[in-house]
Parts: C-alpha cells; sequence; structure tokens
C-alpha cells in the first residue's frame, strides 16, 4: 500500500512522521520504501529527508529509500528549478506520471511505500502543477497530515483536510509532528480540538510525536512508532 505524508505547512516533521511511520510499517514485517519526488534545500552531497529517515532508523535490510528530483535552492520545487537553471531546468522536471510510475515500481516488491511531499498540500512538485494531492488521487493512496500543536494550527489544519476532502483526496492519519517537552494550555486546548477537527474528516487520531526525536536513538524512535502502528494502512493482503 502507498501512504502520503503531508503537512499544514514546511518543517512540522513530515519527515520525522514518515521515519515513525516506516518504523511502525517495519515493526510489522513489511518491506518498505520512503520516496520523496522532489528534494529541495538540498547539495548533491547532502542528505535529503530520505536520507535523515534511513538514519534515524538505523539503515535496516527492509528499508529502501529513494528521491525524484533534487534541487539546491531552499524554495519549493519548481521555483528551486527555475532558480537554478531557468526555464529550461522546469521543463526537464518530470511530470506526474513519471512520479506515479516510480512509486508503482518502488510498490510492485514492497509491502508499504510512503511518499512525502515538500511544504504543505497544495505545493506545486512538478511543471504540470501536480500536487502530492495529485499523486494521492493516482495511487489511490490515503493522505496523513502533520500538524503543529501550536497557536494557529487548527485553521492552518482544517483548510488542508478541507482541501484535500474537495479533491477527494482519501482521509488517512492526522499526527502532530512535534508535541513539546512542556507544553502550555494552547497546546493541550489544540490536542483536543485536532482530535476532533480528525475524526470530523474522517482521519484516524494518530497522537503527537514527542519533540526531539532527531536526536533520539533507533529505540526512541521506535517507541514513537509503537504508537503509530494503529494509523497505518492495512498492507495487502494483511
Ligand atoms: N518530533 C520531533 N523531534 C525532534 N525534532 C523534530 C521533531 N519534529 C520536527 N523536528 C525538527 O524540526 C525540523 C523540521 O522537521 P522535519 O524535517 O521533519 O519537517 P518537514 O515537515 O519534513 O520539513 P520539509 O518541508 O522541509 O520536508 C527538523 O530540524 C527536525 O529535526
Ligand atoms: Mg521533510
Amino acid at each position: 500500500m502507498v501512504l502520503c505524508v503531508t503537512g499544514t505547512d514546511t518543517d512540522v516533521g513530515k519527515t520525522m512522521a514518515t521515519a515513525c511511520l516506516a518504523a511502525a510499517a517495519l515493526a510489522r514485517g513489511d518491506r518498505v520504501a520512503v520516496y520523496k519526488p522532489a528534494q529541495t534545500g538540498v547539495g548533491p552531497a547532502g542528505a535529503g529527508d530520505v536520507e535523515t529517515v534511513a538514519r534515524l532508523l538505523g539503515r535496516p535490510d527492509r528499508l529502501t529509500v529513494a528521491e525524484g528530483v533534487r534541487l539546491g535552492p531552499a524554495m519549493a520545487p519548481v521555483d528551486a528549478a527555475l532558480e537554478a537553471g531557468g526555464a529550461a531546468a522546469v521543463d526537464a522536471l518530470p511530470g506526474l506520471e513519471w512520479h506515479l510510475e516510480r512509486i508503482a515500481a518502488l510498490a510492485g516488491d514492497r509491502d508499504t511505500v510512503l511518499v512525502e511531499g515538500a511544504g504543505g498540500l497544495l505545493v506545486q512538485l512538478t511543471p504540470d502543477g501536480a500536487t502530492i494531492a495529485d499523486i494521492a488521487l493516482g495511487t489511490g493512496a490515503p493522505l496523513a497530515v502533520i500538524t503543529r500543536p501550536d497557536l494557529g494550527t487548527l485553521n492552518h489544519t482544517g483548510l488542508t483536510l478541507e482541501a484535500a476532502a474537495r479533491r477527494g483526496v482519501r482521509p488517512g492519519a492526522l499526527i502532530v509532528g512535534s508535541w513539546p517537552v512542556e507544553p502550555t494550555g494552547v497546546h493541550r486546548a489544540n490536542l483536543g480540538r485536532l482530535r476532533d477537527t480528525a475524526e470530523d474528516h474522517g482521519y484516524a487520531w494518530g497522537g503527537a510525536l514527542p519533540e526531539g526525536l532527531a536526536s533520539a536513538t533507533e529505540e526512541v524512535v521506535s517507541g514513537a512508532a509503537t504508537a503509530l502502528a494503529g494509523v497505518l494502512p492495512p498492507r495487502p493482503g494483511g
């Protein structure tokens, strides 16, 4: 099965959540692939998001990671291509069908494929204007939405879930990417509201990943993953 991962914004913990979802799938015995269609803000030798996932999980045998395109400027993909190489670089970017074929190839011999978008739901990943919502529609995948716990999140989360629903994207899970060690009253109130928002839109509630995962041991990541096992879509035939 394919699961698309988006966020209410950039930097909300999509990659951390993707690592935990991958760990949960590995823990149930799946062969897992993580695919990032467009990685921006990383040079040719740098570590992109899928490399971060592999590192966090200790590079297990049953995990494959792959990137579609990599663009150095830290911008939305199409603008990053424009900045890096002008109109010709934009034209050279692969389109939606190319990504769908890559995902299908990965799904051919893996039980679970996680696809991490760039930024939020409506960021264009390809010159033909495709977004992670289009990848979810093209693959039939449900959507996991990663969100923040702080002020402003209720509006961003509601907007994201509504826009996904309007496009016909299958609801997957709502997960808080990073829960502070010392939550405030705002965080606690938001958590309850986010849970209700998930339920209203048919999303499974994935709870909140603890802050500090970036430097965590594989053990801590596995602990966070256990909490996400319940929101993973079933594996084919499983
Ligand atoms: N639960 C967490 N524990 C520790 N650090 C976190 C957690 N969630 C997010 N971070 C940190 O916040 C930053 C952004 O997280 P992450 O890279 O997962 O976001 P993203 O949504 O994948 O961003 P992008 O849009 O660039 O892909 C990173 O530096 C990451 O280490
Ligand atoms: Mg990321």
